[in-house]
C-alpha cells in the first residue's frame, strides 16, 4: 500500500502523514527531509546549494545521519532545499532513493506514506491513494510562526511569510516537477481543520483505497 501526500509547507501534510503510517502500518518517508539534507550538505561543503555542481555532489555523497532533526527543520535548511529542489539532477539522484524506499519498506510495514511536492505525479504515480493537502497561506505563516515560537526563536512574521512566498513560487513554478496536485488527488483543505479532523478525513479515505485482504 501506497499513500503518496502533497502539498505545500507548513500545510500540515507531515504531521498526518506521520499519524497514518502509524496508525496503519505503514512506513513513513519525509522526502522534503531528503532535500533538506542536501542542501546543508552542500553548504557544509562550502558549496552553494543553489549551483547545480555542489548541489549533485551533496546529493550523490549524503548522509542523513550526519543531520540532526533541529538542523534538518531549520528556516536555513528549508531554503536551501527549495534550492537544490530546483534542479533536475538533484532529483533524479534522489528519486531512485525515495521509489526503492516506497517498494521495499523497512520492519515488514505493509507499505509506506511518502510526503512531498511531487509523489503522486511523478515518485509514485501509481499511488492508490493520493492526497494533496493544502491550507490558505496566511494559515500557513501562523502555523510556521508558532512552531518556531514554541522551539523558543524569534521570529519576524513577515519574513516567515516572505520565504514561505518566495518558496511556493519555487516549488509551483520550477519546469522539472512542480508543485502541482495529481489529477486524481483528493484535495485535503486544512484551513479549517484541526490536526485531529484532518487525520480522521484522511484516515477513512485511505482505508476505502486499501486492497482487501
Ligand atoms: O516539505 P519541506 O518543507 O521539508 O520541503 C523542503 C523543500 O524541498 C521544499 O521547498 C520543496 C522541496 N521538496 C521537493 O521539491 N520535492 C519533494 N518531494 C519534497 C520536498
Amino acid at each position: 500500500m501506497i499513500v503518496a501526500i502533497d502539498g505545500p509547507a507548513a500545510s500540515g501534510k507531515g504531521t498526518l502523514a506521520r499519524r497514518l503510517a502509524d496508525a496503519l502500518n505503514l512506513a513513513y518517508l519525509d522526502t522534503g527531509s531528503l532535500y533538506r539534507a542536501v542542501g546543508l550538505t552542500a553548504i557544509r561543503a562550502g558549496g552553494d546549494p543553489s549551483v547545480e555542481n555542489d548541489a549533485v555532489k551533496a546529493a550523490q555523497n549524503l548522509d542523513l545521519s550526519a543531520f540532526s532533526l533541529t538542523d534538518l527543520r531549520s528556516e536555513e535548511a528549508g531554503i536551501a532545499a527549495s534550492q537544490v529542489a530546483f534542479l533536475p539532477a538533484v532529483r533524479a539522484v534522489l528519486l531512485e532513493f525515495q521509489r526503492r524506499f516506497a517498494s521495499h519498506p523497512p520492519d515488514g510495514k505493509d507499505g509506506a506514506v511518502m510526503d512531498g511536492r511531487d509523489i503522486g505525479t511523478v515518485v509514485c504515480p501509481d499511488a492508490p491513494a493520493k492526497i494533496f493537502v493544502t491550507a490558505d497561506l496566511d494559515v500557513r505563516v501562523g502555523r510556521r510562526v508558532k512552531e518556531l515560537r514554541d522551539k523558543g526563536e524569534t521570529v519576524i512574521e513577515a519574513r516567515i511569510r516572505a520565504d514561505m512566498e518566495a518558496r511556493d513560487a519555487r516549488d509551483k513554478d520550477r519546469s522539472v516537477s512542480p508543485l502541482i496536485p495529481a489529477k486524481d488527488a483528493w484535495i485535503l483543505d486544512t484551513s479549517s481543520l484541526d490536526a485531529d479532523a484532518a487525520f480522521a478525513q484522511a484516515k477513512a479515505f485511505v482505508i476505502a483505497k486499501m486492497p482487501a485482504k
